[in-house]
Formats: C-alpha cells, structure tokens, sequence
C-alpha cells in the first residue's frame, strides 16, 4: 500500500490522539438504521485498527435519533475492547442508562447558538447548561470523564457567523461546570484556518487550556485537513474524526460528512506525527462499511487506496 513521505515538522505535535466517532456522529445521519451486529463489527474493526477512543453511541430520546436507538443492546456487546468508549448523554434520564451499563465516559453536547440549542435539544443555550451541570456532576462523582461538546462554534445554518465572544462563553460554563475536555464543533463546516486560529488564541486569552481542546470538523467545504493544522500549530492534540467521513447532524441539515479518519491518518503520517493507527486496516473497514451503506466512501484516501487494490 502507498504511504506519504514522512516529513516531519518541528512545529507540530510528536502524537495526536484521534476521536473516533464514525460509529455514533455518521451512523446517526444514515437514513437508514444499521444492524446493532453491524455496528458492533464496525467498533471491533476500529479498535483493531489502532483507534483507542471511540465514540459508541447515545443515550438520547429514541424519537430524536432512531438510528441510536439500540444503544442499550449494542454497548454490553463492545464494552469488553480494551479502548475507551465515549457515550453522549443529554440529561439525567441519558447519564442513569449509561451508567447502568457501566459506561464511565460520557459527553454533554451543548450549542453556541440559540437556534441550534432549540432544534437539537429543546432548550435555550442556558437551559441546555442547565440541564447538563447536575450530568456532569453525577458523572465526575462516579469517577468518570466528561467531554463537552460545543456545536457551531463557527457559523450556524440559521444565524450566520458566529462571534468568537458568544463561543467563549459557552465554553467557559463547560469548563466551569466541570468538563474534562472540550470539542469545538464545525458543525456545518464552514470555518477556515484563520477563523480557527482567532478562536483558539481567544480561548487561550480567556484562560481554557489548549491542553483540554479538541476539534470536531465537518467537511462540507473541504476545509476540515486544513483547519486541522491550524488547530495543531496552536497545540491542539485531540483532533475528532469519523472512518470513512460518515456523518452529518440530523438537527443541523447543511451539515455533512466529518473530517474522515484516513484522510487526517494520512497528513498525520507524512508529517511524521504518532496516532498508532494502522491505515491499511482503517480503509478496509471503511470499504466494509460503504458496502453495508450501499455507497462509496467520500473520503479521497479511502478512494485512492482502495482503488490501488483492486
Ligand atoms: P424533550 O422532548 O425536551 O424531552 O427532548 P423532555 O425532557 O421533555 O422529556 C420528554 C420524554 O422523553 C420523557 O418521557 C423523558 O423520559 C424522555 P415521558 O415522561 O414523556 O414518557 N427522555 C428520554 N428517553 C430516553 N433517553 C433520554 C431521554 N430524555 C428524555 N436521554 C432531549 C430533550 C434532550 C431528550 C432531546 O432533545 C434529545 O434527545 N436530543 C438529542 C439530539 C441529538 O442526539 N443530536 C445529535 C447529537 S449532537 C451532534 O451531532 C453535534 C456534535 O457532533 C458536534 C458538532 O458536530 O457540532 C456532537
Ligand atoms: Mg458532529
């Protein structure tokens, strides 16, 4: 199999570490609903792949996303891989079946914008905080881990651009309230490098630790490879993928597919950066997937790659 010249960067991080989260943000935008066996073959190819954080599934109102309705029955069946399995929960009803099956790594998904915050949770942007501090409480108190996620950090389908100070703010009250970690979210992918820097070094300014950032870029403008260097030159190490570019958001319908994990795996290897990923197992479990699909990958690596083999 090809692989790119490795030419490393003094300026860049020595490791990233990726979230995998094909399983949970592109399954969850499939029309239709995969096999629970299917999505538990699908975790099991990822962790073989060398992927060690992978987002499972969520624990939501089965109404709002019925791709992710079986979490219940998919978790106890990979719940034995040696990775970490990150779950989204909501609210409280979310964190109790979560924790009833002993899942310890949980995110809150909160939104920068008011008119997300309505279509993906019901609430105002306050209320949705409000909702997620005594999560996020009950979750620490077990000894687990929170991500927060913030959604449209960049631009929103419904407001336009989004002030950088509207950002910062929300993700204050997430770190405030106890996140371990944060994932800033193009949810619809319009951000470009220079928005992406502006952003990190206000946050930076108002005192959140780059240490505790990752970044979720969707690609629908094929920014997400070059956003991604923006955020690792700032120090980010926790970059937010999804095998195969599968995804979407079905409360935000502009969004399309994340930052494909073959694609980032790539720049990572040229730029002589460590993710313990083995590219050749990823592609070929994203190839098995697009065929679960009925579709071909959209990401470019897995196209090449693939079309090497044939
Ligand atoms: P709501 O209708 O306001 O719910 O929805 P509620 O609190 O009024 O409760 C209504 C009923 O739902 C009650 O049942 C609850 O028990 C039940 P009843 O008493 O009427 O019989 N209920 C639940 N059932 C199961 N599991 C639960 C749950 N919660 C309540 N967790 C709610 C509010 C938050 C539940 C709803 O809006 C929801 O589930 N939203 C999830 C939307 C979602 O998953 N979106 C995709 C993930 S976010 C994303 O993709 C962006 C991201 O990738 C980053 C980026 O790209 O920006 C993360
Ligand atoms: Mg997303």
């Amino acid at each position: 199999m090809t692989l790119p010249m490795v030419v490393p960067d003094q300026d860049l991080p020595p490791r990233v570490r990726i979230h995998e989260v094909g399983a949970r943000d592109g399954l969850q935008n499939e029309k239709s609903t995969v096999p629970t066996e299917v999505k538990a073959e699908f975790v099991r190819r990822l962790a073989d792949a060398g992927l060690t954080t992978i987002e499972a599934t969520s624990f939501v109102h089965p109404k709002w996303v019925p791709q992710l309705a079986d979490a219940e029955q998919l978790f106890p069946r990979i719940s034995d891989l040696p990775v970490d399995l990150p779950v989204l929960v909501p609210n409280e009803r979310g964190l109790d079946r979560a924790l009833a099956l002993g899942a310890r790594r949980v995110a809150v998904f909160a939104s920068a914008t008011e008119s997300f915050a309505k279509a993906n949770l019901n609430r105002t942007v306050d209320e949705a905080l409000a909702m997620f501090e005594p999560v996020v409480g009950r979750a620490k108190a077990e000894g687990g881990h929170v991500r927060g996620y913030l959604s449209m950090c960049f631009g929103d389908p419904w407001e336009g651009a989004v002030p950088v100070a509207q950002v910062v703010r929300v993700c204050r009250a997430l770190v405030d309230m106890g996140c371990d970690e944060l994932s800033l979210g193009d949810t619809i992918g319009v951000a470009t490098p220079g928005h992406v820097s502006a952003l990190l070094t206000e946050l930076n300014e108002a005192g959140v630790p780059t240490t505790s950032l990752g970044v979720h870029f969707h690609d629908t403008y094929g920014q997400a490879l070059a956003n991604t260097l923006a955020a690792l030159r700032h120090g980010v190490t926790t970059v937010d993928a999804s095998a195969g570019g599968l995804g979407g958001c079905p409360y935000a319908k502009s969004a399309t597919g994340n930052l494909a994990t073959e694609d980032l795996v790539w720049m990572l290897q040229g730029l002589g950066i460590d993710t313990g990923v083995d590219l050749g197992r990823l592609v070929a479990t994203s190839v098995w997937m697009a065929d679960h699909l009925g579709r071909p990958s959209p990401s470019r690596t897995v196209r090449a790659l693939s079309h090497q083999e044939q």
